[in-house]
C-alpha cells in the first residue's frame, strides 16, 4: 500500500471515530515545502465546514484518535488546520522494502480506450501530429503499467472529398506507365502537385469531384487506387511511429472509413428516434445542452443535404464502437484545443442518442501549440510545415553532435545508437514535460540540455548510476539488501522513489504527463544530493550501508528507467 493510502487509512478511521461521516476524506498529500513535513493531510478543513467545527479544534480530536505513533515522529498541525505529518525513517526504510513484495493494486482493472495521433493520410505526418501522438502514448503506457486493459484507437483520417483529388492524381501517373511506389515516395510533393492540377485544371478539378463520389459509393476502380494511396501513406506513419518509440502499430489503426458502411444506418436511427431532424435538407441535432448566449441550441450535422457524411458522423459511430463494442469505462480523446466545441457535440449527441451509457466517461484532453522561437505556430524558415521525418533527423544529428564532444572515446556506431535514444528523447520529453493544456516554445538548445527537467538530464543520471555498478562490479538490476535511513538525502531519496506508483495514479486520472516528468527530475535530483552526500564505494563504508545504499542506487535506477519508459523514452548505459 502506498504511504498516502496508510495515512488516509488511519485518519479516516480518526475521523469516523469523532464522528465525522464515513465519507470524510483526510486528502494526504506530499508536503509542498520540506518544513511543512513530508505528507500533510489537507481534508480537515472541509469537514470542519460540513461539521460546524472549529478546524484547529477539530484537527486536534483528529490527532488524539489517531494511532500514527509507528509512522511518524512529529504530526503537527499548522495554519488554519493543516495536519503536517514528518515521517519516521524506520517507518521509510520499512516501506521500501515491503513495496517489492507487495507491488499488487487493489484496484478493478478498467478498459480504457485511447484515441490518439489520428493522423490525415492524404499528407505526411508533420510536426501538427506530434503532441497528440506522444501525449496519447505516454497515457497508454501508464493505464497498461497501472493494470488496466487499454484499447488503442488510431483514427486516422482516410476519407472525404482530399481523397477524390488524389486518386484522380494517382490515376494520371499511373496510367502514363510509372508505378504508384515511385510516385507516391514523396507524399507532400505528391500532395502539392494533385493540389495545383486541382485549382488550375478544371477537367481535373471536375474528375476529383466525380471520383469523391464513386468512391464513397463503392466503386471497384477508385477503391483500388485509393487502397495503394492509403497503403503507402499508412507504411509512412508507421514507419514515423517505429522511429519515435511510439507504441502504435497497424492492428491500432481503426481509420474514418472502417465505420462507412455503418453510417447510413446510424442516421437513420438517431431519425427514427427523434434526435435528429430535418433542416433544410440536412439532417441535423440540436444540442440545447451546448446553447450559446442567446439560449440556441447547438446544432450538429450529420447528413449533409446532398447525402454526404461528416466527420462528426464517422465520430459519433466510433463513440458507439468503443462503448458498446469495446466495452470501455474510459474513453480519452487526445485532441488539438481548437477541436474543442466538435468533441462537446459529440460526447452530447452522443450520450442524448443513448450510443454511451452514462457510466462510461467520455474525456477529452486538449492541449496547445508547438510554437517557434517568435512565438508563432513552430515552421519551418521558409514558412512551411515542418516534417515528422525531419524533426528526427534533425534531432539525432545535435544529438550526435552533442554526445561526440561529451564523451570522445565513444566509437561512430556508438554515438549513433545513443544519438537515436537522446535526440528523440529530448523532443519527447521537452513536450511531456509542459502541462499538456498550454502552448509552448519549441527550442532544441534547452530540450538537449544537461542540466535541468530535461530527457538527456534523465537519461544522463541513469549512465551515472549504471556506472556506479560496473565499478562496484554488481548486476544493477533486482540488487536488493535491507534498507536503512541514517540521514535526510537518504530520507528524501527513499520517499521520492516510494511515491512513483501515487505519481503513476495521478497521471492516469488526470491524463497529465507532466507529473510524471516532474516527478522523475525531483527523484534524480534528489539521487544527486544523495550521491553527493553519502559515499558508497569508499573502503571506510561500513558492509550493511554500502549494501543499503547499492539498493537505493539500484532502486532510483529503476524508477527512472520504468519512468522513461512509461513517457516511451529509452535509457542507455553511457553517453
Ligand atoms: N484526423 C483528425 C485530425 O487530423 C484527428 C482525429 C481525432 N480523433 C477523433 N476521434 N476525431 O484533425
Amino acid at each position: 500500500m502506498s504511504i498516502k493510502s496508510i495515512f488516509e487509512q488511519r485518519l479516516s478511521t480518526a475521523m469516523v471515530g469523532v464522528g465525522l461521516p464515513t465519507e470524510t476524506s483526510p486528502s494526504v498529500r506530499p508536503s509542498v515545502r520540506p518544513e511543512f513535513g513530508d505528507y500533510q493531510a489537507n481534508g480537515v478543513m472541509r469537514a470542519a465546514k460540513v461539521a460546524g467545527e472549529n478546524p484547529r479544534n477539530l484537527a486536534k480530536k483528529i490527532l488524539a484518535a489517531a494511532d500514527l505513533s509507528d509512522l511518524v515522529d512529529l504530526a503537527e498541525i499548522a495554519g488554519p488546520g493543516f495536519i503536517n505529518l514528518h515521517l519516521k525513517k524506520v517507518f521509510i526504510a520499512k516501506q521500501l522494502s515491503e513495496n517489492d513484495s507487495k507491488r499488487t493494486s487493489t484496484r478493478v482493472p478498467k478498459t480504457v480506450v485511447i484515441d490518439y495521433s489520428g493522423p490525415n493520410l492524404a499528407k505526411e505526418m508533420h510536426v501538427g501530429h506530434l503532441r497528440s501522438t506522444i501525449i496519447g502514448d505516454c497515457i497508454a503506457r501508464v493505464h497498461e503499467h497501472l493494470g488496466n486493459k487499454v484499447v488503442r484507437q488510431n483514427h486516422m483520417g482516410d476519407w472525404g472529398t482530399q481523397f477524390g483529388m488524389l486518386i484522380a492524381e494517382l490515376e494520371y501517373h499511373m496510367t502514363s506507365g510509372e508505378t504508384a511506389e515511385l510516385v507516391l515516395n514523396d507524399l507532400e510533393k505528391f500532395y502539392q502537385r494533385a493540389k495545383t492540377r486541382f485549382d488550375s485544371e478544371s477537367a481535373f478539378a471536375d474528375q476529383a469531384r466525380k471520383y469523391v463520389v464513386r468512391l464513397q459509393s463503392g466503386d471497384q476502380h477508385c477503391l483500388r487506387l485509393w487502397q495503394h494511396f492509403i497503403d503507402v501513406s499508412i507504411q509512412h506513419n508507421l514507419n514515423i511511429y517505429h522511429r519515435l518509440n511510439v507504441s502504435l502499430k497497424k492492428e491500432h489503426i481503426k481509420a474514418e472509413s472502417s465505420y462507412n458502411h455503418q453510417l447510413e444506418e446510424l442516421v437513420s436511427r438517431l431519425s427514427r428516434s427523434g434526435i435528429a431532424v430535418d433542416d433544410q435538407g440536412a439532417k441535423v441535432i440540436f444540442l440545447h445542452e451546448i446553447s450559446d448566449r442567446n439560449g440556441r441550441a447547438s446544432v450538429m450535422i450529420i447528413r449533409k443535404s446532398d447525402g454526404g457524411y461528416l466527420y462528426a458522423t464517422t465520430d459519433l459511430a466510433a463513440l458507439e464502437h468503443r462503448a458498446k463494442i469495446l466495452k470501455a469505462n474510459r474513453i480519452l480523446y487526445f485532441i488539438d484545443a481548437r477541436q474543442a466545441l466538435h468533441m462537446k457535440q459529440v460526447f452530447s449527441a452522443g450520450r442524448l442518442a443513448g450510443l454511451v451509457s452514462d457510466e462510461v466517461t467520455l474525456e477529452h484532453h486538449p492541449f496547445g501549440t508547438m510554437m517557434g522561437n517568435d512565438g508563432k505556430p513552430f515552421k519551418t524558415r521558409t514558412g512551411g510545415t515542418v516534417k515528422l521525418e525531419n524533426l528526427i533527423d534533425e534531432s539525432i544529428q545535435r544529438a550526435a553532435d552533442l554526445v561526440a564532444i561529451k564523451n570522445s572515446t565513444l566509437h561512430d556506431n556508438e554515438i549513433l545508437e545513443i544519438a537515436k535514444k537522446v535526440g528523440i528523447g529530448a523532443i519527447k520529453y521537452a513536450d511531456l514535460s509542459k502541462h499538456r493544456s498550454t502552448d509552448y516554445v519549441f527550442n532544441w538548445d534547452a530540450m538537449l540540455s544537461l542540466n535541468g527537467n530535461t530527457g538527456p538530464y534523465l537519461q544522463y543520471a541513469y549512465t551515472r548510476i549504471c556506472s556506479i555498478f560496473k565499478r562496484a562490479k554488481v548486476e544493477m538490476t533486482q540488487y536488493s539488501s535491507k534498507v536503512i535511513v541514517n540521514n535526510d538525502e537518504e530520507k528524501k531519496l527513499c520517499l521520492k522513489i516510494l511515491q512513483f506508483n501515487e505519481v503513476l495514479e495521478q497521471v492516469a486520472e488526470d491524463s497529465l504527463p507532466h507529473l510524471l516528468c516532474g516527478y522523475l527530475y525531483e527523484l534524480a535530483s534528489a539521487f544527486m544530493c544523495f550521491y553527493e552526500k553519502c559515499p558508497i564505494l569508499k573502503s571506510t563504508v561500513a558492509v550493511e550501508t554500502y549494501q543499503s545504499r547499492l539498493t537505493l542506487c539500484s532502486k532510483t535506477g529503476e524508477t527512472i528507467f520504468t519512468g522513461l519508459k512509461l513517457l516511451g523514452i529509452e535509457v542507455t548505459e553511457k553517453m
